[in-house]
């Protein structure tokens, strides 16, 4: 036991020596090519973005499409050619069904014996790590794009097309790969790596703690599990040999009006860049948090929101399209009714963002539905308040409620008036809390509900990492309080999410590289949340998918009356 551990740190110790060494001869060779080509840098950018153009996006200098060809019959063109669609926006390649695409960034491209850097190639193998080959140069490059050989005389999979580029194509490419991922992305240093959580002003003071002391606790544990080489972290993936970095987590908590957020998140983010957001809290917009994401090329990873802003961009990376994915559910669930579905649709909302954003989704999906709807707007925080949005609702209609456990309280107090025949209520906004339905009223509401119900969500053994059982159970070691279990489950999914990206992201500490991870772990939906199934497409930004219409059993457990539905 002793001596595993003794040589474990050996092996740490060298790599990050060869880290060093690393850094020290990418120096030399920065300075060499200085030297030996004499460029001046101007006509450097220039390549870079010609050659930018090029892996990216499939356009050649000339603006003709990239042509290649594929067993020298596929004939690939434009985007579909781009060097991206395998080797990923990273260059550190990725697994094409059993294929590996190899990384091609410039770390990989010219590395030598003593600077090699390693990258994991597939996450279901640790032993399957990246080949090792000379250096390449203009000849070899040229030589591999034309002939599908490469630099050691290895005839490539042929996945990899044939291109048929000039000398001052292939010159742009090389360009653009040397500084392509050629540094680690800001927020990681020699022996940390920084991550923020951002919290927006109106949120719950009690799940705000609940998230914060949970990050803090698991970072502790991960940081202690690191040194001491034990635990989770003895897997076969630690064997590779890599730099120790601690991770410090900062907490930004945002303050006034959603247009000054912006400036608030610039001014923390310079104070402290980090490398990626993990989860954040939201009641209202998360619209300003995302912009700046976006802008800072910075992964925004599973935050807790009730609406993420419709329009996906590359770096944020959402759970669900919260209320917008509940309004399309329901609109479905109504539809699949047929002559059973109601008439007539009273949505009772708050005039914020978020119940705004849902009552539009909802009247948007019903649009030609033949159900009409009436929109009340809830305002003011008295019984009488609530008394009023509902005048006029009849035991024919159905309801809708886009509200929160405090507004739906008062609930109780107009349950006198007639009742309306179902009661539709949001699983992301009543956040579990069902204390606002009398026993009377319970029997006509339904929620609906984004998670797993039932058995399922407790996670059938009680080892499943990411399962009810074992989020309570990691609670109760680091005495954390259960606050609201669908929210913690995700903020504990996301840290285990976390721990299994860095692991394999092993010394290769690139945004856009964690984002690709991100997508192919996912994809490969073995993980295990309240959410019943969790997964990314290439490009796409919403993991979960759909949700069911739930009502409550006699014995006053929530259960399925629908299918899962995903509209
Ligand atoms: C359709 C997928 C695909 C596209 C598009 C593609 N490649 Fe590749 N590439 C591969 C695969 C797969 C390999 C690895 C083959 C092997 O190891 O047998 C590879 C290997 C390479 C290698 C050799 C790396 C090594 O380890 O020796 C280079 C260099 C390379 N590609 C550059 C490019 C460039 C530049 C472009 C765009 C102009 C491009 N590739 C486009 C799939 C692709």
């Amino acid at each position: 036991m002793f001596s595993q551990f003794a040589s474990f740190s050996k092996i740490r110790q060298e790599s990050s020596w060869l880290l060093g060494s690393r850094w020290l001869m990418l120096l030399s060779l920065v300075t060499l090519t200085f030297v030996v080509y004499a460029e001046p840098p101007v006509a450097d950018n220039a390549d870079v973005e010609l050659g930018r153009r090029i892996y990216m996006e499939g356009i050649l200098p000339s603006g003709k499409p990239l042509q290649g060809k594929r067993q020298d019959t596929v004939q690939v063109e434009g985007a579909t050619a781009a060097c991206e669609t395998c080797h990923r926006r990273s260059g550190m390649g990725s697994l094409e069904g059993n294929i590996v695409v190899s990384p091609i960034n410039g770390g990989f491209l010219f590395a030598t014996a003593e600077n090699r850097p390693i990258a994991l190639m597939d996450q279901r193998a640790p032993k399957n790590l990246t080949r090792a080959h000379e250096p390449y140069t203009e000849a070899s490059f040229t030589k591999v794009l034309r002939e599908n050989v490469n630099v050691d005389g290895r005839a490539m999979n042929a996945l990899m097309p044939k291109y048929d580029l000039s000398d001052a194509e292939v010159k742009a490419l090389m360009a653009y790969l040397r500084q392509l991922s050629a540094e680690v992305s800001p927020g990681v240093g020699t022996d940390k790596v920084h991550f923020a959580t951002i919290i927006t002003p109106d949120t719950d003071p009690k799940k705000k703690d609940a998230m914060v002391s949970m990050m803090q606790a698991s970072f502790a544990q991960r940081n202690a599990s690191q040194q001491t080489y034990s635990g989770r972290m003895r897997m076969p993936i630690d064997l590779i040999p890599r730099t120790l970095r601690n991770w410090e987590l900062v907490v930004w908590e945002l303050q006034g009006a959603p247009d000054t957020w912006g400036t608030q998140l610039a001014e923390n983010y310079r104070k402290q860049p980090v490398f990626a957001v993990i989860s954040g809290l939201s009641n209202t917009t998360w619209a300003p948090v995302h912009t700046f994401c976006q802008l800072e090329k910075l992964p925004c990873m599973l935050p807790s929101v009730a609406l993420p802003p419709a329009e996906t961009g590359y770096y944020s990376i959402y759970y669900s399209r919260g209320v917008a994915l509940e309004a399309d559910v329901l609109a479905k669930h109504l539809h699949n009714q047929e002559k059973n579905a109601p008439h007539r649709l009273f949505q009772v909302y708050r005039d914020n963002e978020v119940g705004q954003g849902a009552a539009q989704a909802l009247t948007k999906a019903l649009h030609d539905s033949g159900i009409q709807i009436e929109n009340r707007v809830l305002s003011g925080n008295e019984p009488s308040a609530l008394k009023a949005a509902l005048k006029g609702v009849s035991n024919k209609d159905a309801l809708m409620l886009w509200l929160n456990p405090a507004d739906l309280s008062a609930l109780n107090k107009v349950e006198s008036q007639k009742l309306p025949a179902v009661t539709y209520v949001s699983g992301f906004l009543t956040q579990e809390n069902y204390d606002f339905a009398s026993k009377a009223w319970k029997p006509q509401i339904r929620v609906v509900y984004p998670y797993d119900l039932g058995e399922k969500r407790q996670g059938s053994e009680a080892s499943r990492q990411g399962s009810e059982e074992s989020l309570k159970r990691w609670l109760k070691t680091w005495q954390l309080p259960v606050v609201d279990v669908a929210f913690q489950s995700e903020v504990f999914f996301n840290l285990l999410f976390l721990t299994d990206i860095s692991s394999q992201m092993l010394d290769n500490l690139y945004r856009d590289y964690m984002i690709e991870r991100a997508e192919d772990m996912l994809s490969l939906g073995s993980n295990v949340s309240l959410y019943p199934h969790l997964s990314l497409a290439r490009g796409q930004r919403f993991a979960s998918k759909g949700a069911y219409i739930a009502h409550f059993a006699t014995d006053g457990k929530l259960v399925a009356e629908s299918d899962w539905i995903v509209p």
